[in-house]
């Protein structure tokens, strides 16, 4: 049994030990193929942001773009530079060493580096409690979803799969025929994770005890990316698997003029859209295929990101590229968040119709409260049971609600 997140813990038996997961046996549908073209669209302004040090790896932090460079972990500024994230505590000297990759959480960001697991924090990076295991460990994906009380970390390292929640880690294995461990685990909701283990893909239940087989035939898998709405994205060689909270998977496939299905090499979804990196070009998935909106130079695009303004950052073989997708619009209260709410909120929540809680969803002071959005997001998003509305009443998708999440993301803007 390997010990992890000690650290944490003022006793040792809060440690669980490795939790066997059988697999249910029974075979997964073939996953709903979604058969598209990659077809030609407008192409935006593109320009090459200065760089004093090659790029490895691209995130958000509070909506803005974050870049690894070698060593450092920069934040885009609204002037276009490229600002180095302070390391440590004021006045503590600290580095994060060489950076190994990045993870959303939340509105901000973890950094995986050879110093251990560090997290940002009034725009600095502090080095994590958990750092002490995590560094031990070789980290070779890391997913964080839920917050506060509820946050989970779902950890692929060279030695398996663990998913950490309140201080204790518990180690994932899959009993499934003679397939091997999981080699990546990416968070769905509380408790829920979604495993890849050889060309299998597993979704376990660690509250109910429960595997179930979601796929299989899987090809190699080049990046994941989860949607605000619970979905997962898994880019492989032949094309993109989406499988939602409910279970459902779907095969993109895009198509060339002779047929072949093209590799996708990188996915992210960012406020409702879902970018993947195909065939040398950055496209936008659509119902069906996708359109292609910047052509790459190098062919292996390294990293995908779009800020809460709409621009689209690629890092072309190291050189950091922006294409100009956006609308240059802030998205500001007054005139984006009203009218969502009024659309889609308000019917109830200002009058206490269908006994919900009357308040006031177009006042500002009232959402741009820290607790309140949070809670707002929460039952918005994935992490909300039930969600809101409530989903006999209406069901909104990621892009219906993104101008929500672009405005807490944007800084609140009144
Ligand atoms: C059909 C009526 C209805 C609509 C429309 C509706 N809600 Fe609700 N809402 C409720 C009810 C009833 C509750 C209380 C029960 C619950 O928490 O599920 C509630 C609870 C909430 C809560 C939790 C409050 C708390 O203190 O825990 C939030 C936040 C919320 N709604 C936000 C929204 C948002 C944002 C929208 C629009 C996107 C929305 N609601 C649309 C009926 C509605």
């Amino acid at each position: 049994m390997r010990r992890f997140l000690l650290v944490l813990l003022a006793t040792p038996s809060a440690c669980q030990g490795p939790l066997d997961m059988q697999v249910d046996p029974r075979e997964p549908k073939a996953p709903t193929r979604v058969d598209g073209a990659l077809s030609a669209g407008t192409q935006p302004l593109r320009t090459e942001l200065a760089m004093t040090e090659a790029g490895r790896e691209l995130a958000l932090l509070d909506g803005a773009l974050a870049v690894a460079g070698a060593e450092t972990v920069y934040r885009l500024d609204d002037t276009e530079h490229l600002q180095a994230l302070a390391v440590g505590a004021t006045g503590e000297a600290m580095a994060t060493g060489p950076v190994r990759r990045l993870a959303r959480r939340g509105n901000g960001l973890f950094v995986v580096a050879e110093g251990g697991l560090f997290h940002d924090a009034s725009g600095r990076l502090l080095r994590s409690p958990l750092s002490q295991s995590v560094a031990a460990a070789e980290v070779t994906a890391l997913d964080d979803l839920g917050t506060g009380e509820g946050e989970e970390l779902w950890l692929t390292t060279s030695s398996g799969v663990e998913r950490v929640r309140g201080g204790v880690g518990t180690q994932v294995h899959l009993s499934f025929g003679d397939v091997g461990q999981p080699s990546l685990a990416v968070g769905v909701e509380k408790d829920k994770g979604l495993l890849v283990a050889g060309s299998d893909l597993v979704s376990v239940d660690l509250a109910a005890h429960t595997a179930t087989w979601e796929a299989k035939g899987l090809p190699q898998v080049n990046a994941v990316a989860r949607g605000d709405d619970g979905t997962v994205y898994l880019a492989t060689l032949k094309g993109l698997y989406a499988r939602n909270k409910l279970g459902e998977v779907k095969l993109y496939s895009f198509t060339t003029p002779s047929e072949q299905p093209l590799a996708v090499t990188d996915v992210t979804s960012a406020f409702g859209e879902v970018l993947v990196a195909v065939d040398g070009a950055v496209a936008q998935l659509e119902a069906s295929g996708a359109t292609a909106f910047g052509m790459l130079v190098r062919p292996h695009a390294r990293g995908l990101a779009r800020d809460a303004s709409g621009d689209t950052f690629v890092l072309d073989g190291t050189a950091l590229v922006k294409l100009a997708t956006g609308s240059g619009h802030t998205v500001s209260f007054a005139t984006d968040v009203v009218p969502f709410m009024t659309a889609h909120c308000t019917s109830c929540h200002a009058t206490g119709a269908n006994y919900s809680p009357i308040f006031d969803l177009t006042s500002y002071p009232k959402v741009s409260d820290p607790a309140f959005s949070a809670l707002v997001v929460k039952r918005l998003t994935a992490d909300g049971k039930p969600p809101m509305p409530p989903s006999d009443v209406e069901v909104l998708t990621p892009t219906d609600y993104a101008v929500v999440l672009k405005w807490i993301a944007g800084g609140k803007q009144p």
